[in-house]
């Protein structure tokens, strides 16, 4: 199993699982980790990055798009006692990991680990969180965007880190472009930061 193909629903790889302690939430904590998966032996890079420069999760809906293990959904639910998560991600074995490490953090009840299609289309976000899959390709990523950025509530803030050399400046450039059905656009793109190779980019969305 190669990294490559770490955003298939079911891993071909054996499913060994391994504990690893991580900083999240500005607490060390042990989460649970398996082959097949992002990044399965630490926080990557780039999730480091964002989450140095993420605010505190709002109180209300957080949506983790493409939660992996759970990195930026067990921070959100760690840091926020009022806020509750929405880890998504099409790999069955992430999802899995997202659960038991919710439950060993003592944050299950507030963190639903669920494929894409088990998500009520209706839902608003108060903020999405996202290092997003960009190996997918730009259509399948764009696309990707396209079903979660809208969903934003009105003064929501989506929070994105791209790796720069793999085209997160086009990315903040065609985010910038884009509207939702009814033609209002998704909201104001802004480069936040810049660190290790990484950008992060922030999503706001006006209040109606
Ligand atoms: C760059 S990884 C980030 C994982 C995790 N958030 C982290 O920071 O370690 C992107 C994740 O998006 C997932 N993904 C790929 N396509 C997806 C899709 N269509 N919907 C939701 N998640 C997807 C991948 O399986 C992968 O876990």
């Amino acid at each position: 199993m190669t990294e490559d193909h770490y955003f298939t629903a079911e891993p071909a790889s054996a499913d060994e699982r391994r504990e690893r302690t991580v900083h999240l939430a500005g607490r060390d904590v042990t989460v649970e980790t398996a082959s097949g998966i992002f990044s399965p032996g630490h926080v990557d890079a780039g999730t480091q990055v964002l989450l140095r420069h993420l605010p505190p999760a709002p109180a209300g809906e957080v949506l983790d798009l493409g939660c992996g293990w759970g990195p930026l959904a067990l921070a959100a639910a760690l840091g926020t006692p009022e806020a509750r998560v929405t880890a998504v991600d099409v790999n069955r074995r992430a999802l899995d990991l997202v659960t038991r490490n919710a439950a060993r953090l003592g944050v299950a009840d507030r963190v639903r680990a669920v494929e894409p299609s088990d998500v009520d289309e209706s839902a608003t976000y108060a903020a999405i969180w996202s290092n997003p899959p960009i190996r997918i390709g730009k259509a399948a990523l764009h696309d990707l965007l396209t079903t979660w950025l809208p969903r934003l509530a009105p003064g929501g803030e989506a929070w994105l880190v791209v790796q720069r050399n793999l085209g997160a400046d086009s990315l903040a450039r065609w985010i910038a472009e884009q509207s939702d059905d009814a033609g209002v656009p998704w909201g104001r793109i802004e480069k936040v930061a810049s660190a290790k190779g990484f950008r992060v980019l922030r999503l706001a969305r006006p209040v109606d």
